[in-house]
């Protein structure tokens, strides 16, 4: 009897080390098998980019200068001008949304400041939540339908007021509770695409060239930079330099673009990549592609593709395409996974599930395998210091030479081959929207005046922070312009 239990176990155990070592050895063979294709891919896009069409590198996320964006709306006025195709502003709108009465103010400033100040044609949305507006559940009922009716005032056709049902975190007693609802963005199908919004901020300038971003592209938004160290950028800039060899110089890639865009070439395969460095684990993709596939089973727990990138998307600013598919996708599938779990938010939502950058990558590889020709990316990442500068960065030291290289792993240089660093007023010009985070000050409406939060050196240096006195000066001004547009909020 003994002998027989002992054999089966030993049976039992060789069945087992059987099984282990296919798996082991299968996944040796797909591993080798990406490895080569990966390679011969990426020699590829290298070598072939200058004549290529109608085939898109799936093993990069691409980066577009602000130069660039700035190229591709030039380019369809000009069609416009010269072809006679028309725009259709109709199609295009800037979201916003409000489920707390002390927003409503930033949309009727935004609002008035892309159609009286940047003269924008495209819609102006408010989703605003049907709750401020119920007298049963809201306070100052008055004061809203005041501000209400000055944000429809602001054009009869142009704005347009919806009412929605807030996505609430239920048990959650946080202020981002219902910051869920930023997802209906994603419902707007009526648009073919959208800019979304974040109103605790500034915008300084018009936004309109983002509608005419690529028409592929669903998802393009700045990325997190301020969660990124010194050694990070650094690490960044010798992955495009010496195993991507290619140069630095983000000027050398801007002057190619303008030329591709004038000739109606494809610019994707040129545009900067995003250094995988920041944001893939291994130096091997073929590593992390097959660790994306298999990461759930325990088998291959042991490869280390678990640790979280640093680098997200930001959720301020969005340029979206609103798609019913995507939309489902949302409510059915990636919604249900985080309304109950503790500090998930609208960000994690878009980085975890919907646009997380390790996952594009599986996916683009995965699919371009199987349809080659057809596969087309749909997703951007956006210049960070043009798009998503916070207010925190102009005091802070460490983000200045970021916020003169907002495409990351690249430089702007000079002829001499010296970088270009732009001052902090000149840092200021550049960027078109400046979000409000300074943490642990509050959002600039909670105060008077700029008075009781204002920068100033010495009291910083005794916070222990080193400024230059500009630096105060910058940052005091872009909230004392706020706070002096903030009037025509009063009723
Ligand atoms: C959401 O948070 C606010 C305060 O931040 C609180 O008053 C409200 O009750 C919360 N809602 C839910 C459903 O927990
Ligand atoms: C999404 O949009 C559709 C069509 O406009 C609308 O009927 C539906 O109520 C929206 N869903 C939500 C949750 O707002």
């Amino acid at each position: 009897m003994r002998l027989v239990s002992k054999r089966r176990i030993g049976f039992l155990i060789f069945i087992l080390v059987g099984v282990f070592s296919v798996c082991i050895i299968s996944r040796c063979v797909v591993h080798f098998q990406y490895n080569e294709e990966i390679k011969y891919y990426k020699k590829f896009f290298q070598q072939k980019k200058d004549g290529l069409q109608e085939i898109y590198n799936p093993l990069e996320i691409k980066q577009i200068p602000g130069e660039t964006i700035d190229d591709l709306y030039s380019a369809s006025l000009e069609k416009e001008l010269k072809n006679n195709q028309i725009i259709e502003w109709s199609k295009f709108a800037y979201v916003n949304y409000v489920t707390d009465v002390d927003y409503l103010c930033n949309t009727l400033i935004i609002f008035n400041d892309l159609k009286e100040q940047f003269k924008t044609k495209a819609k102006l949305v408010l989703l605003i939540s049907r709750d401020l507006l119920d007298p049963d559940t809201s306070a100052n009922i008055d004061q809203i339908k005041l501000l209400l009716d000055k944000i429809q005032a602001i054009d009869e056709s142009q704005v347009i007021i919806k009412l929605i049902d807030n996505i609430v975190k239920p048990k959650d007693p946080t202020p981002w509770n219902e910051s869920l609802t930023k997802l209906l963005v994603f419902n707007q199908t009526e648009f073919e695409r959208v800019i979304y919004l974040d109103n605790d901020a500034t915008l300084r300038s018009s936004l309109d060239e983002l509608f005419f971003l690529p028409k592929y592209i669903k998802f393009a938004a700045p990325l997190t930079y301020w969660f990124l160290s010194e050694h990070d950028l650094e690490k960044s800039y010798h992955e495009i330099k010496f195993k991507e060899k290619q140069p630095i110089n983000l000027g050398s890639y801007t002057k190619v673009l303008a030329n591709r865009i004038r000739k109606g070439q494809m610019i994707y395969n040129h545009l900067p990549s995003l250094p995988h460095s920041l944001y893939l684990n291994s130096n091997n993709i073929a590593q992390d592609i097959i660790s994306s596939t298999s990461s759930s089973s325990p088998l291959f727990y042991f490869h280390g593709s678990k640790k979280v990138s640093k680098l997200k998307f930001a959720s301020n600013l969005m340029v979206i395409k609103p798609s019913k598919k995507t939309f489902d996708e949302i409510v059915e599938d990636t919604l249900p996974k985080i309304i109950n779990k503790k500090d998930k938010y609208d960000m994690d939502l878009i980085n975890e599930e919907l646009y997380n950058l390790k996952k594009i990558i599986y996916k683009q590889f995965i699919f371009f395998r199987k349809v080659r020709k057809l596969f087309k990316p749909e997703v951007l990442v956006l210049p960070f210091a043009r798009y998503g500068l916070l207010t925190g960065s102009l005091k802070n030291p460490k983000h200045y030479s970021m916020i003169s290289n907002d495409v990351l792993g690249y430089k702007n240089l000079d002829e001499n081959g010296d970088e270009i660093t732009r001052s902090l007023d000149d840092a200021v010009t550049y960027s078109k929207y400046i979000h409000f985070s300074d943490y642990p000050i509050g959002k600039p409406w909670v105060y008077q005046s700029v008075k009781d939060f204002e920068c100033n050196v010495e009291k910083e240096k005794s916070r222990g922070l080193e400024l230059e006195p500009q630096a105060c000066s910058v940052w005091n001004s872009v909230y004392e312009s706020y706070m002096q547009t903030r009037k025509i909020c009063s009723v």
